[in-house]
C-alpha cells in the first residue's frame, strides 16, 4: 500500500486529514453536498429499507426504487427522456464504447485524456490514434481518409480545468460518415451551462447530446459536482436503451448500492430544487480566479470548479503546497495524472460553500508567499 493520507472528515470547505483540520481546496465535491444533512439522511434511510444493496442484478429483481428515483432525477436534471445510472463514473466511458465504436474503423484519442477515457479506447477494438491535447488541427490531420471513427476525450481537464474546444472538433467530424465525439465531462457535470448540465450545455449542444443519430455524445459521474456516487449516461429513450444492452453493466453486475442511491437521489434533489448552489459555486471560482489574476497569476479563463496553475517550476509549487499545509490550508500539487505540464501544477477546487472570507484567506495566504 502506498502511503496515502487519511480523511478524517466528510470533504467540505473544513477537512480533517491525518488529524488536522484544513481549509480545503481540493478534490471535487464542487456544489458541496457530500456532508449535506438530507443526503446523508436519505442514504442511511435508504439502507434500512432495502439493505447493502439488492444482491442481484438490475435485469432480475436487482432495481429497487431509489436507482429508480437517480434515473428519473437525473433524466430531469438533463432534460432526458432517460438516464442509465451504474457503479461509477470510471466505467462511463467503458460501456459508452461497447454502446458506440462496436463497427468503428478508428479511436482518435487525445493524448492527456484521462485514464479511464483512454482504457476505454481499447475497448473497441480498432486502431487508436492519439492526437495532441486539445488540438483540432491535429485531429483533422488523424482524420484526413477516415470514416466511422469515434473521437474521445475529456471534456474538462480533471486537474488543468481545461476545455475541449468541441466547436472545433465538430468542424473536423463534418463530412466524415459515421464520425462521433464521445467527451467524458466528469468535472463540467453540475457546474457548467445554465442548466447545469455540463460543457455541452455551456456551449448550447444539449439537446442534441446522446440521440441516436447526432454523433456526440457525453457520459459524466454524479460522484463530483452532483454531490452522490456513480456514473451516469442520460439520453434519448432509444439511446439509453441501446446503452444498457451493449455491455452487461446492467445484467452482470450489482447495482449500486442502496445508500448510495438513496443519498444519490437526494443530492440530484437538492441540485434540481436549488439553482442558487451553482450560481454560488460560479461566483466563488470567479472570486478565486480574479484574485490570483490580481496577484499575478494565471488561472485559466472560463468558470470550472476545478483549474490549474503553474506557478515556477515543481520545486516552488511543492513550496508554495508544503506552505500553505504548514498554515492549515490543502492546495494540492499534482507531479503527475493524466493531462498535466512535467513540472505538475497547482489544482484548485471551489466549492458552492466555500465563504468569501476562505477564498480571501487562500488569497492573502498566497500573496504572503509567492
Ligand atoms: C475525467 C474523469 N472521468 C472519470 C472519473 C472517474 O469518475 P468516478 O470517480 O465517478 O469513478 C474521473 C475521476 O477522477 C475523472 O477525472
Amino acid at each position: 500500500m502506498p502511503s496515502v493520507s487519511l480523511m478524517q472528515s466528510a470533504p467540505g470547505p473544513e477537512t480533517v486529514i491525518d488529524g488536522v483540520p484544513y481549509l480545503y481546496f481540493a478534490g471535487t465535491s464542487y456544489l458541496g453536498l457530500a456532508a449535506h444533512p438530507e443526503v446523508i439522511e436519505a442514504g442511511c434511510e435508504a439502507m434500512r429499507r432495502y439493505g447493502v444493496h439488492s444482491a442481484t442484478t438490475r435485469a432480475r429483481f436487482g432495481t429497487n426504487p431509489p436507482l429508480l428515483d437517480v434515473e428519473r432525477l437525473a433524466a430531469q436534471f438533463f432534460g432526458t427522456d432517460d438516464a442509465f445510472y451504474f457503479g461509477s463514473g470510471y466505467a462511463a466511458n467503458h460501456i459508452m464504447v461497447a454502446a458506440l465504436a462496436q463497427n468503428a474503423e478508428a479511436v482518435l484519442l487525445d493524448d492527456a485524456a484521462h485514464y479511464c477515457v483512454a482504457e476505454a479506447a481499447r475497448l473497441a477494438g480498432a486502431p487508436i490514434h492519439t492526437f495532441r491535447h486539445r488540438d483540432p488541427e491535429d485531429l483533422a490531420r488523424l482524420a484526413k481518409g477516415k470514416r466511422h471513427f469515434l473521437v474521445m476525450a475529456d471534456a474538462v481537464g480533471p486537474s488543468s480545468g481545461a476545455p475541449a474546444p468541441v466547436m472545433e472538433y465538430l468542424n473536423v467530424l463534418q463530412g466524415h460518415e459515421g464520425a462521433r465525439l464521445l467527451l467524458d465531462d466528469a468535472h463540467g457535470v453540475g457546474v457548467l451551462g445554465e442548466d447545469g448540465r455540463g460543457l455541452l450545455d455551456e456551449l448550447r449542444l444539449w439537446p442534441s447530446v446522446n440521440t441516436g443519430n447526432s454523433g456526440l455524445h457525453v457520459c459524466g459521474t454524479l460522484a463530483k459536482a452532483l454531490g452522490g456516487f456513480g456514473g451516469i449516461i442520460p439520453g434519448t429513450w432509444e439511446f439509453v436503451r441501446h446503452v444498457r444492452g451493449a455491455s452487461h453493466y446492467f445484467d452482470g453486475a450489482s447495482a449500486p448500492a442502496s445508500a448510495v442511491a438513496g443519498a444519490t437521489a437526494k443530492a440530484l434533489e437538492i441540485v434540481l430544487r436549488e439553482p442558487e448552489l451553482r450560481a454560488r459555486l460560479r461566483e466563488n471560482t470567479l472570486r478565486l480566479r480574479a484574485g490570483l489574476r490580481a496577484l499575478g497569476l494565471t488561472p485559466p479563463d472560463g468558470a470550472t470548479a476545478n483549474f490549474g496553475v503553474v506557478i515556477g517550476d515543481s520545486a516552488n509549487m511543492r513550496r508554495i503546497h508544503e506552505t500553505l499545509k504548514s498554515r492549515q490550508i490543502m492546495l494540492p500539487y499534482v507531479g503527475s495524472y493524466s493531462g498535466i505540464p512535467p513540472e505538475g501544477i497547482l489544482r484548485f477546487a471551489v466549492f458552492a460553500n466555500h465563504t468569501q472570507e476562505q477564498i480571501d484567506r487562500l488569497l492573502d495566504e498566497l500573496r504572503a508567499i509567492l
